[in-house]
């Protein structure tokens, strides 16, 4: 396997995973929607990172672009399907209804775009790994999370799914749920750009960084090809599940 492509390379987790990926020989494809950002990684990583410029919730420009990719980045071996976001941390009752449909764009149709035009090639060559990223709001339910924790629910169950299609094909599947990771642009993103209230969620807190996922992300791809993690689920020690709440007053 020597050829990746990340989605939401332009920051976080997805940037992290790029230079991790480059590091341990890997051409990368990484792809967002900000040029820029892509532009100066490609600056940094060099001949074997081709920044990509889409947005995955596009389906034809998708398919267009990856139609059109240079030889040298072609087959696609590795999907890092990572672009997503959480937005708003309002009750059901207060949330803006345009973020749920945007992160049901982004975090499911997006990730189906990449995944419906990749995977006939990997089955096709007997070959290929999927990475999603998932998240812990796809397990346990916490307040604010409702569209985003569900829409974490169907990258694992569709995840899960890939594996139970791909039974008898050399293709792998891995969903990947972190916890509280900071040092991302997600809580910045989550509170509209409140870069303030961002900060809160991450003071005082030993969070799980990019790179730790970046690490995680280069295991993975480095197991035996008879070896598939169906799902890691990774927090920082500084965080856990607090069960479950009772209010006495209803
Ligand atoms: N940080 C956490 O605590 C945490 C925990 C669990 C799971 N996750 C998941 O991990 C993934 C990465 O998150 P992160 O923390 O690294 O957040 P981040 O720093 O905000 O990065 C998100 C990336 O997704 C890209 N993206 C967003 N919408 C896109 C679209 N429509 N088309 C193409 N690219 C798009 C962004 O690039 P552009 O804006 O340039 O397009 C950016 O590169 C997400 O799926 C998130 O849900 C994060």
């Amino acid at each position: 396997m020597n050829i990746a492509l990340v989605t939401g390379a332009s920051s976080g987790f997805g940037q992290a995973i790029c230079r991790k990926l480059i590091a341990d020989g890997y051409k990368v494809i990484g792809a967002a929607r900000r040029s820029d950002k892509l532009q100066k990684l490609a600056d940094q990583l060099g001949d074997n990172f081709l920044p990509l410029t889409f947005d995955v919730t596009k389906k034809d420009a998708v398919e267009t672009i990856l139609l059109q990719l240079p030889k040298e980045f072609q087959p696609i071996d590795i999907l890092i399907n990572n672009a997503g976001l959480a937005l708003g941390l309002e009750p059901a009752y207060e949330a803006n209804y345009n973020d749920w449909e945007t992160m049901i764009q982004t975090n499911i149709i997006g990730l189906i775009h990449l995944t419906h035009q990749i995977l006939p090639s990997m089955v096709e060559r007997n070959y290929g790994y999927i990475i999603n990223l998932g998240s812990v709001a796809g397990t346990y339910a916490y307040k604010g999370g409702n569209v985003y924790g569900a829409s974490k629910a169907f990258v694992k169950q569709f995840s899960a799914n890939l594996r139970t299609d791909l039974l008898g094909k050399r293709i792998r599947v891995t969903n990947i749920e972190p916890g509280l990771c900071g040092g991302t642009e997600f809580s910045n993103i989550r509170f509209h750009g409140n870069d303030e209230q961002a900060a809160t969620v991450y003071k005082d807190v030993d969070y799980v960084t990019p790179e730790d996922i970046a690490n995680t992300v280069s295991w993975l791809v480095n197991t035996p090809n008879h070896f598939n993690v169906n799902s890691i689920e990774i927090m920082p020690v500084a965080q856990a599940s607090a069960g479950l709440s009772v209010c006495k007053q209803v």
